[in-house]
């Protein structure tokens, strides 16, 4: 059986959905599962575009049989040698033991410490070439998106651009492998973006150069090894991958996140929610740091232009939660967001000192006066407060509107 669709005339995607994982990197919650792209070109000589993960190894062999059509595998690419995309070369060396494996020096190292195999390596680096024949791969460098070893590679007679983890999203396919053939901004977005945040969010300097570096040549099409291949409309992915890299938010609007044990921090969360909307603030966001996964709220303080934490004191520290989100969106390097700080605490408030640390080590927070500071729960004064911070916040939003539009 297989599982293969042609992109482009002697380029072949082949796929494998993993629907039962639960957790991707163990860390990230998939609730739609996880694609694994692979791609094989077929010239004089035969070409694999990096490998695939543990989980679908099975779907793999019988997707390169069916193409390969009784022919033998001459080069595999490894783009990136991260098990999820190389856990069959050693199978791979030993069925076809002619095998050039063509990578950077970094990854064919990382094939030995990970394999502890011998393999016909070729050692590739920035703006080498590889002739398959009519199809010529011309090498990018992309360190550290997302590991350091990763090379991209663009082919020369059909301008596609095989991206590595760069261009993926969470979830699992259905058939419908190209951008163009689903709503994706309706149905994919938010995936797209929730993996670009954890998976590679961090090193968004290192995304801008490689966008960059992109540029220069004639790409008509994206393939990554996750989620959809791009032949079509490339500028809104382009465009949202120049929004992330550069810390850039989508939305010119208000995400709020709250830690609360009792209630009555939700509560001013959900004040401040209203007073926003009154003074027509459109597209508020509310999460409960405790139940949404820190994953999605990561990926929403990406998207929004403003972020409001709101945190119970607890034993003289930010509630745990909220301490996690903190964290986390420090360690994305996240950067370049209004944010206003609540705090609540029934004998000593500590919450809005400690997360102004926390904003103070990132780059670029604008804090929005005034803190807002509750004592067990919203009265007349913190009411009147919350009014002050929408007001705030709403002229804030509004200005940076106007300045835009104009
Ligand atoms: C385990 C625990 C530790 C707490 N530590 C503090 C504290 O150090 N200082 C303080 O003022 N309140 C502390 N509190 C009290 C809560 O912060 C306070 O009651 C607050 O009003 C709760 O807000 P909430 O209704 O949103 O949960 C603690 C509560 C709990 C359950």
């Amino acid at each position: 059986m297989y599982n293969v669709r042609e992109v482009v005339k002697d380029i072949w995607w082949m796929g494998a959905a993993d629907r039962r994982l639960e957790l991707f990197e163990n860390a990230y919650p998939v609730p739609a599962g996880m694609s694994y792209n692979n791609y094989l070109i077929m010239d004089e000589k035969t070409c694999l575009m990096d490998g695939i993960d543990d989980a679908v190894t099975r779907q793999f062999f019988e997707n390169l049989e069916h193409v390969l059509n009784g022919r033998t595998l001459d080069y595999m690419v490894v783009q990136h040698m991260e098990p999820d995309h190389c856990a069959a070369i050693p199978e791979l060396v030993a069925k076809y033991p002619d095998l050039k494996i063509v990578a950077s020096a970094k990854a064919i190292r990382f094939i030995s410490q990970f394999y502890h195999i011998d393999v016909n390596a070729v050692t590739i680096k920035e703006k080498d070439t590889l002739s398959l024949g009519k199809h010529t791969l011309t090498f990018i460098a992309a360190p550290m998106v997302h590991w350091p070893e990763v090379m991209m590679s663009v082919e020369s007679l059909t301008g596609a651009f095989f991206s590595a983890d760069a261009f993926g999203a969470f979830g699992a396919m259905s058939g419908n492998i190209f951008a163009d053939e689903v709503d994706w901004e309706k149905d994919w977005l938010d995936e797209a973006r929730r993996y670009y945040t954890n998976i590679v969010g961090k090193y968004g300097a290192q995304v801008s150069g490689l966008l960059k570096k992109v540029s220069a040549y004639d790409v008509k099409m994206i393939l990554p090894l996750h989620g959809h291949i791009w032949r079509e409309n490339l500028g809104l992915v382009l465009d949202l991958y120049t929004k992330w890299s550069s810390c850039t938010p989508e939305k010119n609007s208000v995400a709020i996140f709250y830690g609360s044990v009792y209630g009555n921090t939700a509560n001013a969360a959900d004040i401040l929610a209203v007073k926003l909307a009154d003074l027509g603030v459109r597209d508020v966001r509310v999460y409960d740091v405790s139940k949404t996964t820190t994953s999605e709220l990561l990926s929403r303080a990406f998207e929004y232009s403003t972020l409001i934490f709101a945190s119970a004191t607890y034993n003289a520290e930010i509630f745990d939660h909220m301490h996690t989100l903190l964290t986390d969106l420090k360690n994305h390097n996240l950067c370049g967001r209004k944010v206003a700080l609540i705090e609540n605490g029934s004998w000593a408030p500590m919450a809005n000192k400690k997360m102004n640390e926390m904003m103070e080590s990132m780059k670029n927070m604008e804090i929005i006066e005034p803190n807002v500071s509750i004592v067990s729960s919203v009265d007349d004064n913190v009411a009147e407060k919350l009014d002050e911070l929408a007001k705030a916040i709403a002229s804030k939003l509004f200005a940076y509107t106007f300045i835009i539009d104009k």
